[in-house]
């Protein structure tokens, strides 16, 4: 009996070093697809995913208000936001594998497995990306500190997974697509081509991340017969922290199937808005 993609997810989510976890990550993605294209699916069995996933000693691990701001004209300052888009890759893979090793109570479309390994095959993809141009640069992942807290949205929806769509794919998610080409332009102008190219890469495939988000959230509301923008609404305001930040990349968040009635309400708080 081979190991099942839920068991296969746990292995991911307890790797502690990140070129490890990716490596193991990526293989498991192959094995999965390669199993799907010769029609005999791995199974996707039962695990218990651990409540936060195992991170290497370094980087040292702060409260976001502890992490030294630096100019990010500067090449340190360009060096640290390579560094927090590590982080945030890293963070991704394991959030990806979550979602997967997590909900297997809840019956969904052998889709919805396919969906969420290519998205962490992805995300190691881009960690590894990032790691490298540090790499490049003569620095590397771990040579600064990071952002504590990166799991909290995992940890809030652990029971939710209309709530886990909502707020990772379809909020934070959308997020990267608002910020990254402010990041490719800065990188470009500096003319240093490696990251604007491996940024480029995360851009383009971060639609499709976002895109998974919204498929999904409304297959499941429209399993339920519920009316998706009042859930997502409800979703957001009770499980994120926060009103979201425009201005919004409202075209390739369209390409990912978010429309501005889902997104443009929650700019205001709810005390505001009721
Ligand atoms: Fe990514
Ligand atoms: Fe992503």
């Amino acid at each position: 009996m081979p190991l099942s993609l839920a068991e296969r997810a746990v292995q991911v989510l307890t790797t502690a070093d990140g070129r490890a976890k990716c490596a193991l990550s990526r293989a498991h993605a192959a094995d999965w697809f390669a199993a799907r294209a010769a029609g005999t699916p791995l199974p996707i069995g039962k695990a218990t995913p651990p409540d936060a996933p195992a991170r290497p000693a370094r980087p040292e691990l702060l409260d976001p208000r502890d992490v030294p701001r630096r100019r990010p004209g500067s090449p340190t300052g360009r060096i640290a936001l390579l560094h927090a888009v590590a982080h945030i890759e890293l963070n991704a893979v394991d959030l990806h594998w979550d979602i997967i090793a997590r909900f297997t109570d809840q019956p969904m479309p052998l889709g919805f497995y396919d969906d969420w390994v290519k998205a962490a095959d992805e995300e190691s993809k881009h960690f590894n990306l990032m790691a490298d141009c540090l790499e490049a640069l003569g620095s590397h992942y771990g040579a600064m500190p990071a952002h504590a807290g990166m799991w909290r949205a995992a940890a809030d929806t652990a029971a939710d997974l209309h709530g886990r769509l909502a707020v990772v794919p379809m909020v934070l998610e959308a997020r990267g697509l608002d910020v990254t080409p402010g990041m490719i332009d800065l990188f470009r102008k500096a003319g240093e081509s490696g990251p604007v190219e491996a940024l480029e890469v995360i851009y383009a495939e971060e639609v499709g991340h976002v895109a998974y988000g919204s498929k999904w959230f409304n297959w499941l509301c429209g399993r339920d017969g519920s009316d998706p923008k009042e859930v997502f609404h409800r979703l957001v305001r009770h499980y994120f922290h926060g009103t979201l930040k425009p201005p919004f990349n409202e075209e390739k968040r369209a390409d990912a199937g978010l429309p501005p009635d889902f997104y443009w309400p929650l700019t205001e708080d709810q005390d505001s808005v009721a």
